[in-house]
């Protein structure tokens, strides 16, 4: 294995685990900036191009995990490698930003759940080859349509 070293740090609006829309229905439209280490800036060449990243960081503000537990998006429990739950063994975030712009070493975004300070893991390119007709959401879709009917 090996001991990861943050790339950079995380922007956010959001202070508090409160302030980030949470439950079914729930958008994330924030604006933040992902600032990498002046050290790293070579690695952002050529990243302008893309619409969307895929940015790999910490829960650095969550303690322990569960197995199961009870997401805000449903009323039953879960797996947590079936939701996107802080609290897991590796806790490692993931959310796909749309990359409004660059300016040197601070990338603009928009999408952000992370909270202010959250130390950046790792940066992508996404590349969506998977047709929306085959991707199938699990309990998700199954509580959806739950609180659709309601
Ligand atoms: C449900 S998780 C999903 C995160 C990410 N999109 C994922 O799928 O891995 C989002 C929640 O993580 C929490 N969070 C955000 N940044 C955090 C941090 N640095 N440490 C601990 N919890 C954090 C916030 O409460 C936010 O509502």
């Amino acid at each position: 294995m090996f001991s990861p070293e943050p790339i950079g740090y995380v922007r956010s609006p959001y202070q508090n685990a409160q302030q980030v829309p949470k439950g079914l229905g729930a958008t994330h439209e924030a604006e933040g900036v992902l600032e990498i280490l002046p050290e790293l800036e070579a690695g952002l060449t050529d990243i302008e191009g893309f619409s969307h990243l895929i940015v790999l960081w910490v829960f650095d503000r969550s303690a322990g995990f569960e197995l199961l537990g009870t997401p805000p998006s449903d009323n039953r429990p879960h797996g947590v490698f079936a939701t996107r739950s802080p609290r897991r063994p590796n806790p490692i975030g993931f959310t796909v930003v749309e990359l409004l712009r660059r300016e040197g070493r601070l990338l603009h975004v928009r999408g952000v759940d992370m909270l202010e300070g959250t130390p950046l893991l790792d940066i992508k390119p996404y590349l969506s080859s998977t047709p929306m007709e085959t991707l199938k959401r699990g309990w998700l879709a199954e509580a959806e349509a739950r609180h659709e009917k309601k």
